[in-house]
């Protein structure tokens, strides 16, 4: 597998496979990869002849007591994984080859009203900045499709929001949820549990999933689902940021109006703060 740190690199490879006609697919990560991640890059593989990886730790879209400096970097580890999956080329730029003339002036991408709600209410800035660096990215690797996490429910909506009102030709592709086998979603951020903590985490999916299947079973009372959803990860020990049920294609409150639903939450235990949705169809009528 071909490696790149400059994106003045990246272009090079990148022209030469589309001067040769191939179809191009890119899944930005911040390494640590788990399976979830690898779901991603064969979904990717699938859609297209070539299939480019980056891995680049976004400061950008980290808080100022957010978990920067200690986030997992694996970058050995990481490698081998993308070696196994044959992906085509590994793009780990540096922060001054995304940010030359600091992050604080760079030029920032915006998507009013969704980059506020929910994860964005508890992480101001964090969504202007996935924004922005997807943008970028984006941008450098030109792509004929990209290939994000639903794990990452409200960031997948945020970028197919930001390239679809930039004009960006690119697809947007969102991949199911990979989850460990007790339903706890793969992140690289479970390993910051401790074995007290892990060992109560499903209760996240446990939750969304009764939330879901209330509503999928006519209950329409989104208020009290969604607090007893609280309510229950707050007995399991944990501090929910929000337990909330949304339209799934607008993120919107739910109504009478919307079609499909789902079910967010975020939840912080010990160091991690842990995030998962489930979609649920309410029935028709
Ligand atoms: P990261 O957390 O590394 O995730 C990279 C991609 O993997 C995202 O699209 C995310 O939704 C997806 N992903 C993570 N866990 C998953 C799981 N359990 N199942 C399926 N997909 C999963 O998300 C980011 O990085 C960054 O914000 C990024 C988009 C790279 C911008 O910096």
């Amino acid at each position: 597998m071909k490696s790149v740190v400059r994106p003045s690199e990246l272009r090079e490879v990148v022209s030469a496979w589309r001067r040769g006609g191939e179809r191009i697919a890119f899944v930005p990560t911040m390494g640590n990869l788990h399976a979830g991640h690898s779901s991603l890059v064969g979904r990717a593989a699938e859609l297209a002849d070539r299939v480019i990886v980056s891995i680049f730790v976004n400061p950008l879209q980290f808080g100022p007591n957010e978990d920067f400096a200690a986030y997992p970097r694996t970058p050995g580890e990481d490698r081998r994984v993308l070696e196994s999956l044959q992906v085509d080329l590994l793009f780990a730029p540096e922060v001054a080859d995304i940010y030359p003339r600091g992050q604080e002036s760079t030029a920032r991408v915006h998507v009013p009203v969704i980059e506020d709600i929910l994860c964005g209410a508890f992480r101001p800035g964090h969504f202007m900045g996935v924004a922005t660096v997807v943008t970028k990215l984006l941008n450098i690797v030109q792509p004929d499709v990209a290939v994000f996490g639903e794990k990452d429910y409200q960031q997948l909506l945020i970028i197919r929001r930001a390239t679809l009102d930039l004009c960006m030709p690119v697809e947007i592709v969102g991949v199911p949820t990979m989850r460990e086998a007790d339903g706890l979603a793969m992140s690289s951020r479970n390993r910051y549990l401790s074995t007290a903590e892990r060992a109560v985490a499903p209760a996240i999916h446990a939750e969304l999933e009764r939330a879901g299947k209330a509503i999928e079973a006519g209950d329409a009372d989104f208020a009290a689902i969604a607090r007893r959803g609280s309510d229950a990860l707050r007995q399991a020990g944990f501090r929910p940021d929000y337990f909330e049920i949304r339209d799934a294609a607008t993120l919107d409150e739910a109504s009478a109006q919307s079609g499909e639903l789902v079910v967010l939450t975020a939840a912080r235990i010990g160091r991690a703060r842990l995030i998962d949705n489930v979609r649920a169809q309410r029935k028709p009528g």
